[in-house]
């Protein structure tokens, strides 16, 4: 597979040439957001982007204002319940109007208020191979097991926690040298290949959801070349990088 990205083929906009607006939910780091951000500059997509955070302290909300992104902070600790942030959020949302929201490490359990008062697509990126280890510790819990494989999935969010339909995962091997913040980062590293592939994928309108499945629209040999995309598992090392054509 080659490095490079020909220029007729790299996805310089949306097929019908329409800025896309992308909504994403951090708590804390936003290393994902960043990979977000830099793989769309790379590829040159037109995106509008509102970046969510519920802590203040959130680095990866400072760094997204650095960036002049819009953002929005909704401390869930100004709310008496759950359900009190969860309605905020949601009118939040409805009002800027996602083409897709990504919850990149937004670490708070949404409810059905949620759901009720928010339509519209919604993905989440988490550090294991679901429907193994859901929650948190993730990779404690997979060194714990001795698993041979681990690594990170995307998928669609239902009310069940880190229990939607999956879009793509991409898997790491565990060594004998490993502690849980060497896999950590490893799968880390992944993540940041892996959510950018998938949310260009849904923006571009290539994957279908079917019978609570996904699948591509679309034969593999007709995306643009690096927007390739395997619904089941990724090999980023398979797949030119956005970092390569920078
Ligand atoms: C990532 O490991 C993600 O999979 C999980 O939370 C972490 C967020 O990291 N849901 P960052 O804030 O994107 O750096």
């Amino acid at each position: 597979m080659p490095n490079q990205i020909n220029d007729q083929t790299q996805p310089r906009s949306w097929p019908q040439g329409q800025p896309r607006r992308l909504a994403v939910l951090i708590s804390g780091r936003g290393s994902n957001l960043q990979a977000l951000y830099q793989s769309a500059q790379a590829y040159g997509l037109a995106l509008d982007w509102l970046v969510v955070a519920n802590q203040k302290e959130s680095q990866g909300l400072r760094w997204a204002k650095d960036q002049g992104l819009e953002t929005a902070l909704l401390l869930h600790t100004d709310f008496a319940s759950r359900e009190g942030f969860d309605r905020q959020l949601a009118g939040l949302l409805q009002q800027f109007e996602p083409h897709l929201v990504v919850l990149a490490g937004f670490m708070r359990i949404l409810t059905d208020v949620f759901f009720d008062n928010f339509q519209g697509p919604i993905i989440n990126i988490h550090p294991s191979l679901l429907p193994a280890y859901p929650g948190l510790k993730t990779h404690a819990r997979a060194l714990q097991d001795g698993v041979a494989v681990h690594g990170a999935t995307v998928h669609s969010v239902t009310p069940q926690i880190d229990h939607g339909p999956i879009l793509a995962q991409s898997v790491v091997g565990v060594s004998h040298q490993d502690d849980d913040e060497r896999l950590g980062a490893r799968v880390l590293e992944m993540e940041h290949k892996l959510l950018p592939m998938v949310t260009w994928a849904l923006l571009r309108d290539d994957l279908q959801l079917k019978d609570g499945r996904w699948s591509l629209r679309r034969p593999q040999s007709d995306l643009p070349q690096g927007l390739q995309f395997s619904p089941c598992l990724f090999h980023p090392q398979l797949v030119a990088s956005p970092r390569s054509i920078r």
